[in-house]
């Protein structure tokens, strides 16, 4: 296995688990020859993982090229660019990720050619389609043609699987950027075209050069997609944003490993148990630089799980603040809060705005309550029921630890001692531990043998 794209994990040893989904996907990679492969977005919320997840499958191509799939991957920045800037970045990136597959040269992946270069390998290489893309790209670019240039920019792989009878992947992160940051004015002035999103509507249901698209804010990346996509058009596939248990565990200690940090096989437990083995949440304790840190004792662990979770600077808490802080900001504020507390609070039923309205004495209309309701769970920070009118607080652990930090003490007005419910935890995994440990023992003392 090779890694030419620079995986943003780091150590590609650090990526554990997801075994089911690289089934699943590896399934559909292997029907894209015979071009039974649809289109796919990933759905799962923020930090869970979807980006290792997606480099890990454009590795995973190069690494094989007798599948015949050419990956090609592209993050869609949250930086302004200019329309036919971005064009340009656009295609460079995709042919020389091309080029960087046939000619098996993994620097291109990560270090793009210019125009003028890839023209250059194009008449050298007897490749006329990219000669001829280069010559149009600078073509319409002397005349003013943006529009142009985009269409031969974001067509490129469909038409690179049409005439050289070979298949591409095209992987897009961040997708709802599209939306938001390219700009027909040079300054990058009044508004973004929001309908760049447009592009890619008969370019989703290539089989040749299917789609692989994610993006970090679920809500919003899938009303972009159903706007401008056609609903169907990209089959959903929802990962989860917890880790089996083993392979919680495993994370535990390669993150350790490659960390240097001390831990020890009980600690290893709790830390999983307290992180819900949820990837993101256990690189943060393990990396995190909190003082007097100590990983090796039951309090240790505590500590630093609670740390994480309620210390404005830790990676995690700046992580779901920056993303709750833009779902409120677009929502009306006035008891949107305390909506979601009780929600999440209660997550195990659903919720319609007149029972809302009942339970915490909200004196806004029905209407007003539902849209705000409307507005959270299109911010991905609440669910919706199969009626119109039923919402649910999201059944994610990790998301109702932060919830319950942030806005009880504001609420409710004394704030949560999460260390007690950990504390709580840890017991109950200790004792069930010792219970199994007594059965594991009660069974060697059966049969003779004590070499597990
Ligand atoms: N399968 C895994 N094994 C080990 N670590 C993982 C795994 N999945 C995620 N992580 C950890 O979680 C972090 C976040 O993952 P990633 O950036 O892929 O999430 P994301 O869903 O793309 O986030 P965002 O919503 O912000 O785009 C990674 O940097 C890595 O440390
Ligand atoms: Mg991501």
């Amino acid at each position: 296995m090779q890694y030419p794209l620079i995986e943003k994990i780091g150590n590609p040893e650090l990526l554990v688990g997801r075994e089911k989904e690289f089934r699943i996907i590896d399934k559909w990679l292997s029907l894209i020859p015979n071009r039974m492969s649809k289109s796919k977005v990933i759905v799962a919320r923020r930090k869970s993982g979807k980006t290792v997840f997606v480099q890990r499958i454009f590795n995973k191509l190069w690494s094989d090229p007798n599948l015949g799939v050419i990956p090609f991957y592209f993050d869609i920045a949250e930086n302004q660019a200019w329309y036919p800037d971005f064009a340009i970045d656009y295609y460079c990136s995709f042919a020389s990720q091309y080029i960087a597959f046939i000619q098996r040269d993994e620097q291109l992946v990560n270090k793009p050619l210019s125009l003028k270069k890839i023209r250059e390998y194009g008449l050298a290489n007897s490749n006329e389609l990219l000669v001829d893309d280069v010559d149009l790209l600078l073509e319409n670019q002397e005349m003013g043609l943006h529009d142009s240039m985009w269409k031969t920019a974001c067509h490129a792989p469909h038409r690179f699987a049409a005439v050289l009878k070979t298949r591409f992947l095209v992987i897009l992160d961040e997708f709802q950027n599209i939306t938001q940051y390219i700009y027909r004015d040079e300054k990058c002035e009044g508004k973004p075209i929001e309908s760049l999103a447009g592009s890619f509507h008969s370019l989703s249901e290539s089989k040749i050069a299917p789609m692989l698209v994610t993006g970090s804010y679920v809500g919003w990346l899938l009303q972009v997609i159903a706007k401008y996509l056609e609903a169907g058009r990209l089959k959903h596939f929802y990962m989860s944003p917890y880790l089996t248990q083993d392979a919680g565990l495993q994370a535990v200690y390669k993150y350790a490993e490659f960390g240097q940090e001390a831990i020890t096989n009980e600690t290893a437990l709790m830390i999983n148990q307290l992180c819900m083995a949820d990837p993101f949440f256990i690189s943060c304790v393990i990396e995190n630089q909190y003082e007097d840190k100590d990983l090796t004792t039951a309090d240790g662990v505590i500590n630093t799980v609670n740390y994480e979770i309620s210390d404005r600077r830790s990676e995690m808490s700046e992580t779901w603040n920056e993303y709750l802080q833009l779902t409120l900001d677009k929502v009306n504020e006035k008891y949107a809060k305390s909506m979601l507390l009780h929600l999440s609070k209660h997550a195990d039923r659903y919720w319609t705005p007149k029972d809302l309205k009942e339970e915490l004495g909200i004196d806004l209309s029905i209407d007003q309550i539902k849209k705000r309701l409307v507005q959270l769970s299109e911010g991905d920070l609440i669910d919706r029921g199969v009626s119109d009118i039923q919402f649910k607080g999201l059944s994610d652990g990790t998301l109702n630890l932060i919830l319950r930090n942030r806005f009880e003490e504001e609420i409710d007005g004394f704030a949560p001692d999460l260390k007690d419910v950990f504390q709580k935890q840890i017991k109950t995994l200790t004792s069930e531990n010792s219970k199994l440990r007594g059965l594991l023992y009660h069974q060697c003392e059966r049969t003779g043998d004590y070499s597990a």
